[in-house]
């Protein structure tokens, strides 16, 4: 299980307002390696590196150093030590589609047509004039961000190529000596002894060698919608590169990698993925509250990896809601929690890695934050024509105890913490067995116990009734042999029935409910699932 951190908003150790790795350090009791801990292998960290925050460490303008904002490298190193000797790793975030516009290489780049930079990042001229005596661009492409993906710079009488905003220029991995550059960065950081990498958007890295325009489509969410983005992303040449970025990452046992695909589907995703190096794709970000879209959206996605690739499974990252608002917004809060306890079931129980967001294991929801009020500078430029969430709502600080600060800084918080911070907080929830973390905390013991859990293949059962969710794990890759575990997921608020297959041999007991259901218990025939229960059964 990979516990993603937002540096920014984890815990603050000096009392600035902004999370920091003094902050991560000092809350490892909670994550790995004491009584009281959830019991992760990893912690993934966003970016870390200095940064002038135009997307908040995603526009990176040193990738070998720390923001001092977060400490030193010093801190960096110190954390891994400490993470190690708790049996916890270290997962980076790397970056390397664009850099920040203030990067050393972009201002050389910028600079002049001839100098060593000149061709680091995508330049080109420009094709004339519109008719009102504008410079046009040299293609359709979209900024995500918004607007067009082309910035003119007067010096160079050219213009460059950002996917993000303009402070992100995409730098051009056509360039033997910029790929080199970006795979001495990985080699470093190995070196230094990080586990792994989250690849930012890995597949924008090559973009056509023409630059030609994306043909345009009927979409209906904003204008970055209205192209196929066939030309600006997923070129063949990305698997070369992905080849070498890999492989220097085997050259150490035990190291891995998650590519965060950008905006394309898991069909997509599938052929990217191979043994530890892993790739998001959003499966579940994207669907209701319901047994049935979950149902048909793990059976597409088994078909699409087949029993040889390894799925990532993620609810909630720093650029979606919360799963705590997706599922629990319109209900009560008891729901709420109820539907939290569900989905971490599914979350830590299907097949797959586990990504965990922080603040997910105690159920946060989403800030309130008005685009207009907005950090996140997507969220300012939100217009209909390019319709924006404003991701600082799923940023906000992590409660760690009630009070003034929530434990997470003594200063002025740079974004509000949840309104329910008061009850809402690690102390809390440490405290009561029927909490959210209590569940989490449950749950991850379970998944360290059972192998059938941690690896191997799932069947879906037909429960026969939709709003329950219910499938078998197999120890071995495939769902062939005996299945070993049985998870139940009732979606619905009212009770549900559903038969329990008999198992082969030996019988199948209660290891965690939510429900008023004795562990140890033994179970067979039709059983009735209490409300929003969740329910795990282990053969012995
Ligand atoms: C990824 C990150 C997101 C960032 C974008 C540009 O999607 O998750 O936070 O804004 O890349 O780097």
């Amino acid at each position: 299980m990979i516990y993603q951190i937002y540096p920014r908003s984890f815990a603050d150790s000096d009392g600035n307002g902004v999370g920091d790795l003094g902050g991560i350090a000092s809350h490892l009791d909670h994550l790995a390696g004491g009584p009281e801990s959830l019991g992760i292998d990893a912690i993934w960290l966003s970016p870390i590196y200095p940064s002038p925050d135009f997307d908040f460490g995603y526009d990176v303008s040193d990738y070998l150093g720390v923001d001092p904002k977060y400490g030193t490298l010093a801190d960096l190193e110190h954390l891994v030590e400490v993470a190690h000797a708790r049996g916890l790793r270290i997962v980076l975030d790397l970056v390397l589609n664009h850099s920040s516009h203030e990067h050393a290489w972009f201002r050389a780049s910028r600079a002049s047509r001839d100098g060593p930079y000149a061709d680091w990042y995508i330049w080109r001229d420009s094709p004339g004039r519109t008719p009102t005596g504008r410079r046009r661009p040299p293609n359709n492409w979209r900024s995500y961000f918004g607007g067009s993906a082309w910035t003119w710079v007067e010096a160079r009488q050219q213009f460059y190529l950002h996917t993000f905003l303009p402070q992100q220029p995409d730098l051009n991995w056509r360039n033997p000596a910029t790929r080199a550059a970006l795979l001495d960065v990985v080699q470093t950081w190995l070196d230094r002894g990080v586990d792994g990498f989250r690849l930012d958007v890995f597949n924008t890295f090559f973009k056509d060698p023409a630059l030609r325009s994306n043909p345009r489509r009927l979409g209906r969410r904003g204008r970055w919608t209205w192209q196929r983005h066939l030309h600006d992303r997923d070129q063949p040449e990305l698997r070369d590169a992905l080849h070498d970025l890999r492989t220097s990452v085997d050259s150490r046992p035990g190291r891995m990698t998650v590519g965060e695909l950008f905006d394309d589907s898991m069909v997509d995703a599938a052929p990217y993925v191979e043994p530890r190096h892993l790739v998001f794709d959003w499966t579940f970000i994207n669907i209701p509250w319901s047994a049935t879209a979950f149902r048909s959206a793990i059976a597409a996605r088994d078909a699409a990896f087949g029993p040889e690739r390894w799925p990532a499974n993620v609810l909630s990252n720093h650029d979606q809601p919360r799963h705590g608002s997706r599922f629990g917004d319109g209900v009560s809060r008891q729901v709420g929690d109820a539907r939290a306890k569900v989905a971490a079931t599914l979350l830590l129980t299907l097949r797959g890695t586990p990504f965990l967001y922080y603040g997910e294991e105690l159920g946060l929801r989403n800030l309130s934050i008005r685009n207009a009020e907005a950090k996140d500078p997507p969220a300012r430029r939100a217009s209909w024509l390019f319709p924006w969430w404003n991701r600082d709502q799923a940023r906000g600080p992590m409660p760690w105890h009630p009070g003034r600060g929530g434990g997470f800084t003594t200063a002025q918080p740079w974004l509000p913490l949840p309104a329910d911070a008061d009850t809402r907080n690690v102390e809390r929830q440490a405290a009561d067995p029927a909490s959210v973390l209590s569940w989490y905390r449950r749950l991850l013991r379970l998944r360290r116990e059972t192998p059938a859990l941690q690896a191997g293949g799932q069947q879906l059962l037909d429960a026969g009734v939709p709003s329950v969710l219910a499938y078998l794990r197999y120890p071995g890759p495939a769902a062939d042999g005996e299945p070993d575990a049985l998870i139940a997921l009732n979606f619905g608020t009212v009770a549900a029935p559903i038969a329990i297959p008999p198992a082969d041999s030996g019988s199948w007991r209660v290891a965690a409910s939510t429900g008023a259901r004795p562990e140890g218990q033994t179970v067979t025939g039709t059983i009735q699932l209490s409300p929003s229960e969740a329910l795990v059964l282990v053969r012995s």
